[in-house]
């Protein structure tokens, strides 16, 4: 196994992929090298590795032999990576091929390529089912004969099964069980043509469920930078570039958000060196040649600074945002965007809870993102309380500034009045967009604090809420609802509004800290984990500064700390212990093998090789159980991967370890 995951967001990777010359960082982009006509060096604007295509070379005497003779990296002059395609893609637009699959496997293995490819059959968008099946079974076929033939060579195997989502999703299955170690997903290229860009989100969304997490997937023939934040928090890693050259051809610019003509610029693009060296008539009055040259090395520049600033969107926790910037670029990329968020279940799981930026709504769209859903779901059950009190929202974190909203309210359910009900008995909650209703005590967890959105509400999110807290009250026998949030989000057409005329005055808000550390601890571990965690005569020490929880000890004994940055626990030994006596297996465990045992109890940090088992439903960047198989606890830590992946994985960290001793 040569890929390892460093930092996840969405459905993305920054990972890192070893390849006999070298190691790179994904997600990359590989630009196209044409191994005759290549004139641009593309090392030269950031190419940490390159495509080729070996059938072009193969078919070339003078290619051939040169390659045979001194390797494909010094026939095309790059000493990094260099990938080959088995022509394939030639197959598919000219129709007959001169070489068999065995062949040219063989021959990407003699010319020195670091990841070659097999001779799969892209089946296009439009054909039969039954075409497609046959077509998949002789792309098994050779991927079977291309394992067969190989030997040390890193090889390619591309998903295909043309838009049947269900062969799509079979294809990846059955590579995915074979020793391949990256995965294309390939025909997609007429769909990216004809911007059929939800139909792409279907293609690829079937694939990367069904493909091991521990290879790299690359989204074949993608070469316009307007897709690849899409296609990345989607889990491809890989994208190829021909578009650079292509498009310059053609006298067109690449940029993030769309392509422009070169007759229709009235200033340059961008800032790259092409666009502050020249001005539109100056690029348009150059000779072709050098026009194209020029145009190209925008397409290319422009090109690595969206991947990198993709990659920077992973490490800091905001690529969603990035997507649904670029996915305003062209309405079709909108449509694909709300496709894709209809994969919210499987989304949730790859998509790390906690992150280090804020979640920005950008409009109707994001009400559908991950950490959304995520959300109402973990609701469920979060209150033990019978009343509920629903107020409008403030500055945030909410409890510092609930003093002095206005309180006419209605009582919508119960008999029971607000002046008799014990104030800890009141379960007070903010109605807020994009969460919907956020409980008092969770009012600095991660991303309930840490979002931001407009004060005024779209269509969509008054609708949201609507469901939302129709669906909360359901829990309580006895709720109130403040006027400001019954006028706000139009709830008098939902129910019966009885005014409440004897208000308790003034009416306590604030949260109680000992139910608060409970509520979190549920809301983060699963209920009943806050009163395993803490009992009622915990110390809560707060910090002088902020006025904030920061530990909780039980008798001198730290039993977890409140991080300020996201408002969660992490773990001290004595809460460990308490989760893992609370918690049954394998709720939040991760299982090592034998030999890793005394580096765990060490607090040695976790690879993936040594895990034999683990919660299938542990998130990254979550607190962990490390255990052995008789379930024994040995330490404690975060973990870097979701369960899935730790499984999958057979390289890299899995669990960060905080501490081990037990
Ligand atoms: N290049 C673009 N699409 C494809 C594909 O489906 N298979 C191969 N091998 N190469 C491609
Ligand atoms: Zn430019």
């Amino acid at each position: 196994m040569n890929f390892e995951i460093k930092y996840k967001d969405a459905r993305g990777r920054l990972g890192i992929l070893k390849t006999p010359h070298g190691n790179i960082t994904t997600p990359a982009l590989m630009p196209v090298i044409h191994p005759r006509k290549q004139t641009i060096q593309v090392q030269d604007h950031g190419a940490q590795l390159v495509i080729t295509n070996a059938y072009l070379i193969y078919k070339n005497d003078d290619l051939r032999k040169t390659a045979i003779k001194k390797g494909v990296h010094e026939l095309i002059n790059f000493s990094g990576p260099v990938v080959t395609d088995s022509g394939s893609f030639q197959l598919s637009e000219y129709g007959d091929l001169q070489v068999s699959n065995e062949e040219i496997v063989k021959f990407q293995e003699k010319i020195g390529t670091d990841i070659g490819t097999s001779l799969d059959i892209p089946t296009p968008p439009g054909v039969k089912k039954e075409h497609a099946q046959k077509d998949l079974e002789i792309t098994f076929q050779r991927a079977r004969e291309a394992l067969e033939v190989r030997n040390e060579l890193m090889l390619n195997s591309v998903v295909q099964g043309s838009t049947y989502t269900d062969l799509r999703s079979k294809c990846a299955e059955v590579l995915g069980k074979m020793d391949f170690q990256v995965h294309p997903i390939g025909a997609v290229v007429p769909l990216m043509e004809s911007y059929r860009y939800k139909e792409l989100v279907e293609v690829v969304m079937a694939s990367v469920t069904h493909l091991p997490d521990s290879r790299p997937r690359h989204l074949m023939g993608a070469g316009h930078p307007m897709i690849f934040a899409l296609a990345v928090a989607m889990g491809c890693d890989l994208f190829d570039s021909a578009a650079y050259i292509l498009y310059a051809e053609d006298d067109r610019l690449l940029m993030p958000n769309g392509t422009i003509k070169l007759e229709n610029l009235h200033e340059m693009p961008c800032s790259c060196e092409v666009c502050t060296n020249y001005t539109p008539e100056q690029l348009r009055q150059m000779e072709k040649a050098e026009r194209v040259q020029q145009i190209a090395k925008h397409n290319l520049l422009i090109s690595f600074a969206e991947i990198r600033q993709i990659r920077q969107a992973i490490v800091q926790g905001n690529l969603w945002e990035l997507v649904e910037q670029r996915c305003r670029s062209h309405p079709f990329l909108l449509e694909a965007l709300r496709t894709l968020y209809n994969y919210s279940e499987d989304l949730e799981k790859y998509d790390p809870p906690y992150k280090k930026s804020a979640f920005f709504y950008s409009g109707p769209e994001s009400l559908k993102r991950p950490e959304v859903y995520r959300h109402l779901k973990k609701l469920d059950g979060i209150s033990q309380k019978k009343s509920v009190l629903l107020l409008p929202r403030t500055r945030k974190p909410y409890s510092e500034h609930l003093y002095g909203i206005p309180l006419p309210c209605y009582q919508i359910k119960g008999d029971e009045k607000l002046q008799n009900i014990p104030f800890d008995d009141l379960q007070v909650t903010v109605v807020d967009v994009p969460f919907g209703v956020i409980p008092l005590e969770l009012d600095q967890v991660y991303p309930l604090a840490q979002n931001e959105s407009p004060a005024s509400f779209d269509e969509n999110s008054l609708q949201m809420v609507n469901n939302v807290v129709q669906k909360y009250l359901k829990d309580f026998k006895t709720a109130f609802i403040s006027a400001d949030v019954v006028e706000t989000f139009q709830l008098q057409k939902n129910y019966q509004l009885k005014e409440v005329h004897e208000i308790p005055e003034p009416l306590k808000i604030g949260v109680d800290d000992y139910q608060r550390i409970k509520m979190i601890a549920d809301y983060q571990f699963g209920t009943g984990s806050g009163g395993a965690l803490f009992n009622r005569d915990v110390d809560i020490v707060k910090s002088r500064k902020t006025g904030k929880i920061r530990h909780v000890y039980d008798d001198q004994e730290l039993i977890a700390t409140l991080r300020a940055s996201d408002g969660v626990f992490v773990l001290a030994r004595e809460g460990a212990r308490r989760l893992h006596s609370f918690l049954p297996h394998p709720k939040k465990r991760v299982v090592v093998n034998q030999d890793a045992e005394p580096f765990a109890r060490e607090g040695k940090s976790i690879f993936a090789k040594f895990v034999i088992n683990c919660d299938i439903d542990i998130h990254a960047m979550e607190e962990v159980l490390i255990t052995n198989d008789e379930d024994q606890l040995l330490a404690f830590g975060k973990s870097v991967l979701n369960g899935k992946e730790i499984l999958n994985f057979n390289t890299g960290q899995a669990v960060k370890t905080r501490k081990g001793g037990f």
